[in-house]
Formats: structure tokens, sequence, C-alpha cells
């Protein structure tokens, strides 16, 4: 039977806030059993739950209404322990190289499964486009992480994910204005459509924040000049993803949306995970999830006299899954490697315009050299060759595939 996020009964506030600060605290994961697609998992729902939290400090403060407040302020403080609960189940002795590992993968394979399963053409376009980049950055990362802590960066990812050039990073910094997208029509698209945007926007935020935060403490010079240079594609890629949602969404209506897709990805990572200990935070959280909806659906009946149920489907949409797409990043490799965006479009380099902006851009920043091409110059003077993955046989780009071609 289909699973009416509606309909189902959640666990009451009151009894939410109820938890003492040692249930709160839990144990984190074993980083050398656990499954990558379960760290992948407490990484997005981590940068989930943070988005809940800093959204509905926006919607507060562009309030006066005191009642909404409280309500806000009472789901809020649920939202912030969800997220102390989930990223508290990475363990300290996961280093913040092994834990950026996790984060890249999280971009690559939630982005490609976002993409093949996404009904909007443009929506896929951007989805496939940022995929090549982060693709990319674990392959830098990776490089960082075997050149700097001597780790490899399949003891994070196992074969599941590969770690090769994508499209390389030097040429991934571009004006400003190129990164912004043109928007769905919330009346009109698939609410599959607003559930991945809110979701890929969340996982790329959140590691736009982690980068902001910890890129100082790399050892190296290069390291800190790899995570200052990827840390800004991450402001490239939340300014592409925010600029796809529909603007005229009120306040509430996007409080809904956020609710609902809480309850969506908790749901559909309760079907898949294999973690006990983990599978139970999912439940948890997804009954705490299902009464949020419901105080989101009354503001909006009581403020705005809309019915939440119109708004979004009674049934949840197929489960959201971290799986292997390394044939999928291949095709999509072969196929827009060399693209880039102008303005709202994505093209291929016949197309693109001869303006000079984005030469102009990229003289600018990677004058003297770029972080992420001196990564790799780096690992092989020291270790003689680079750190690659490619388990489907030889990188499926031509002009990557000699290793000395590897920087660009
Ligand atoms: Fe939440
Ligand atoms: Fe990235
Ligand atoms: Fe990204
Ligand atoms: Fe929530």
């Amino acid at each position: 039977m289909a699973f009416n996020p509606f309909r189902e009964k959640g666990m009451p506030i009151d009894k939410q806030l109820d938890m003492s600060w040692s249930k709160m605290n839990v144990k984190p994961y074993n980083k050398k059993e656990v499954h990558p697609y379960t760290r992948c998992r407490v990484i997005l729902m981590n940068g989930i739950e943070v988005e809940g939290a800093m959204f509905t400090h926006q919607l507060a403060r562009h309030s006066d209404d005191i009642e909404l407040k409280r309500q806000l302020a009472a789901t809020r403080r649920i939202e912030q322990r969800q997220q102390k609960m989930v990223n508290w189940l990475s363990p300290a002795d996961e280093s913040v190289l092994e834990t950026t590992i996790g984060y890249e993968q999280v971009a690559v394979d939630l982005t490609a499964y976002l993409a093949r399963t996404e009904p909007d053409p443009y929506v896929k376009q951007a989805l496939d486009f940022a995929l090549l980049e982060d693709f990319d950055h674990l392959y830098r990362y990776a490089n960082l992480m075997e050149m700097s802590e001597g780790k490899k960066a399949d003891a994070v990812t196992s074969q599941l994910t590969e770690i090769t050039v994508g499209r390389p990073t030097k040429l991934e910094h571009r004006h400003p204005f190129d990164d912004v997208r043109n928007h769905y029509d919330r009346t009109k698209a698939d609410p599959v459509t607003q559930l991945h945007a809110m979701t890929i926007l969340a996982g790329e935020q959140q590691t736009m924040s982690f980068y902001m935060n910890v890129g100082n403490q790399a050892k190296e010079m290069v390291g800190r000049g790899l995570y200052l240079e990827i840390a800004q594609i991450e402001e490239q890629h939340v300014t592409h993803y925010e600029s796809l949602l529909d603007p005229n969404a009120s306040w509430l209506e996007m409080l809904l949306l956020h609710e609902y897709n809480e309850v969506y990805l908790y749901h559909s990572f309760l079907q898949e995970e294999e973690h006990p200990q983990i599978k139970k935070i999912w439940e948890q959280h997804l009954a705490m999830e299902l009464e949020h909806l419901r105080i989101a659906g009354e503001l909006l009946k009581q403020h705005e006299k809309r019915d939440p149920e119109e708004l979004l489907p009674a049934a949840l949409p197929e489960p959201v899954r971290f799986q292997s797409n390394i044939d999928y990043v291949r095709e999509i490799m072969e196929t827009q490697t060399d693209w880039n965006a102008y303005e709202t479009e994505f093209l291929p380099p016949n197309r693109y315009p001869a303006d000079g902006r984005y030469e102009r851009y990229q003289q600018w920043v990677n004058a003297g050299g770029a972080p992420s091409e001196q990564v790799i110059e780096e690992h092989r003077q020291k270790l003689g060759r680079e750190y690659r993955q490619e388990l489907r046989g030889e990188h499926p780009v031509e002009k990557y595939r000699a290793r000395e071609a590897a920087h660009v």
C-alpha cells in the first residue's frame, strides 16, 4: 500500500521534545565497517537537517507573527537535534579528508541518481552538468589524501564509485553571471522535480559550508589551496541549484515542501538501510517529520487558506536510492565533459559564445596555476604516479587517458 504522508500518524511535538542528552549523543559508526552508502546517507541527511533549521530561522526573521514563530521554534529545535544525532554518527577517527571523500561520493552518486530519474529535461541537464564537476573533485581530494595522509580513497568509497578526471576543476571556474539558471514553474513542475531540486541544493549547500569551515585545516599549502578552490565551485553549485527553485512559492509553501522532502528522504532511506542502529534513527526521524509536515500543512491552511494535499502527492514518489552509477557517469563524461555554461544555457564548445567572459575569469583566478592541478603534480612527484580508480577500463575520454595529460 502506498505511503500517504498526510494520513500516517507522526509523533506529537511534546513527545519529540522529551529526549535526554544521553539519547541524543549517539554512538558513532565504525569507519572500517560502515557501508559507504550508509555514510552517504548520514552526510546527506545532515545537510537536509541543516537546511531545515536554517530555512525556518530565515522564515522567522521574515515574520511578525509571534504564534507562527513559536511553532517554528518548536519544530526547529527538533531539526537541530536530528542534525546532531545524524552528524554525530560520524566518528572522530574519520579525518576531514576521509569525510570530504564521503561528501564528494554523495555528490557523485546522489546527483547521478537524481539525474537518471529526473522528469524535467532542463533540471536533468543541470544535474548532469554539475555531476562532472563534483566527480572531478573526488579525484583531486583523493590525490591530496594519499599524498598527505597515505590513505587510499577507495577505503572510503569502496568499488562503488570511480575516481578519475572529470571536468577538470581548473576549467569549472566561470563568471558568476553564468551560474544563474532558469527556475521551474511550480504550478506545472512534477513534484519529483521540486523534491530533487530541494535535495541536491541542501546537499551542495552543506558541502559548501563544510569546506568553508574545514578548508583551513589542511596541513600543506596545496591542500589549503585545494579546499579554497573547490569551496568556490560549491558556491557556484549552490547558486546554480537554488536558481532552479520557483521563487514565487510563498514562505509557508516552501516550509511544506521542506517537511515533505524530509518525510520522503527518511522514508526512502529506511527502506534500504542495513545498519541496525542507523535504521532506527531513520525510523524515529520519519515519525517526527510526519508531525512537522502536519504542522506545516495546518499553518498553510490557517494563513493562506490553501490545502496542502493539493500541492503535493498523497503517495510518496519512488524512493531516492544510493546506488553505483559507474556506467551512467561514464556516459555523461563521454558526451559532455567539454560543455560549459553561459547564462542559463549548457553548451558544447562549438556553440559557446565568443565574448571572452569565461576566458577572462579563467585568466584572473588561474593566473599562477590552480591548486587542483598542483595537487596532481605534487602527487606524481612524490609517488611517481597519480591516484585513480578506473574500474571499467580506460578513461572514457581519450585526452584524459594518458596519465601525463591528467593535468590540463
Ligand atoms: Fe528534520
Ligand atoms: Fe564537489
Ligand atoms: Fe558540488
Ligand atoms: Fe522537519
